[in-house]
């Protein structure tokens, strides 16, 4: 494995951070997730179009990662703009809407660049510099905020982990998709950590195998057993009985509990409910999106068809086959048994129960 990267064996997994050595006047930094397992290399950007293209390609990705992203990305894009004190606002209005424009599905994407573009309005100082100032700590904020919420789905939700049983999870919703420690692999992590024993079945999650690549190594480097399946395995190792729960993250969650996540949730969802085993669901407060009232006002990606003619580097399937390419997929929460927030487990899932945790304080940790 090539190392070229802060991110030693022993160290928290953080797939982004802010490196106030790098560029000029500091860089976003990244590991660039569509290099491993076989490599561990970080990527600076000191452009809104490399911050862009990386959310594009994947090299960052994951809802909440892409939202940190994003933060950092408008301070790039302005040092980049050089703006002076009288324009750095028009400046950052261009840089927010570029970045917006990067992929549609992950709510918090939209919710970081929001929050910045807020941060920004509340702003009364003279000068540019001292705008900045306030932008990055913004963004430090977003990063820390993430870090916090991420830790308490874990305390929340590792009592679903059952000690001798197994978990089945897809896509990745670890430490790489967050600023760390992650939303489903959270509830793992912090069982982990409680000396609970477990195996997690890790779908390989094709078209672009965020499983295999990404959850397999994250789990492996945390020493939790893990198994890897290929996507069309996942119902024979429930009937199988060797599947107690099934747990992942989100992109958006609607205001009646519909959620989108990576494509091939759904199918899960479907699987898990014809063999009685529950459904969960683990995110962050900046994942829910009460604006849409179902899961049917969620824009979905479509993607490049290449990626589904293709495994890795080597294509598959004749060149000009036509593809279907959603990059996301809709679980109605009526096959949702709960949602893990940071502020605590809703279960049943309903918008009432919704709106009630949202707005409520976070509940004691069980
Ligand atoms: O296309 P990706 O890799 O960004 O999709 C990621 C997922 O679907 C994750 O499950 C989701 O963003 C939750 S991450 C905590």
């Amino acid at each position: 494995m090539k190392h070229a990267t802060n991110q030693g064996q022993n160290r928290v997994l953080r797939p982004l951070w802010w490196n106030a050595a790098a560029g000029r006047d500091g860089a976003l930094e990244m590991i660039d997730q569509t290099r491993l397992p076989s490599e561990l290399v970080t990527i600076t950007c000191t452009t809104a179009a490399q911050v862009w293209e990386a959310i594009k390609q994947l090299r960052v990705r994951g809802a909440p990662a892409i939202g940190v992203a994003a933060a950092y990305g408008i301070v790039v894009g302005l040092d980049e703009a050089a703006p002076t004190d009288a324009n750095w606002r028009v400046e950052m209005d261009k840089v927010c809407d570029f970045l917006a424009t990067s992929r549609p599905t992950a709510v918090n994407l939209f919710w970081a660049i929001e929050r910045m573009r807020r941060k920004g309005a509340s702003l009364t100082v003279k000068s540019w510099a001292d705008a900045r100032a306030a932008l990055l700590t913004e963004a430090h904020a977003i990063r820390d905020e993430d870090a916090a919420m991420c830790r308490a789905i874990g305390g929340f939700g590792q009592h679903l982990i059952p000690d001798g049983g197994g978990v089945l999870t897809h896509c990745n919703a670890g430490a790489l998709a967050t600023s760390e420690y992650g939303t489903a692999l959270a509830l793992m992590y912090a069982a982990h950590e409680k000396g609970r024993r477990f195996k997690v079945f890790v779908d390989e999650t094709r078209p672009l195998l965020q499983g295999a690549r990404l959850t397999a190594w994250e789990l492996q480097r945390a020493g939790i057993d893990a198994t890897l399946i290929c996507d069309n395995m996942a119902a024979v190792v429930m009937r199988e009985k060797k599947v107690n729960a099934v747990v992942t993250g989100a992109d958006r969650i609607a205001a009646n509990g519909d959620t989108a996540n990576k494509i091939g949730t759904y199918g899960v969802a479907v699987l898990a409910s014809a063999h009685g085993i529950p459904f969960y669901v683990a995110a962050p407060s900046s994942t829910f999106d009460l604006s849409i009232p179902d899961g049917s006002a969620i824009p979905i990606e479509y993607r490049d068809p290449a990626e589904v003619r293709r495994i890795g580097e080597r294509t598959v399937a004749p060149e000009d086959i036509a593809c279907y390419t959603p990059a996301f997929d809709v679980t109605p929460a009526t096959l949702i048994a709960g949602i893990v927030t940071e502020k605590g487990l809703i279960s049943p899932v309903s918008e009432s129960a919704i709106r009630r945790m949202l707005a409520g304080a976070a509940q004691p940790s069980p």
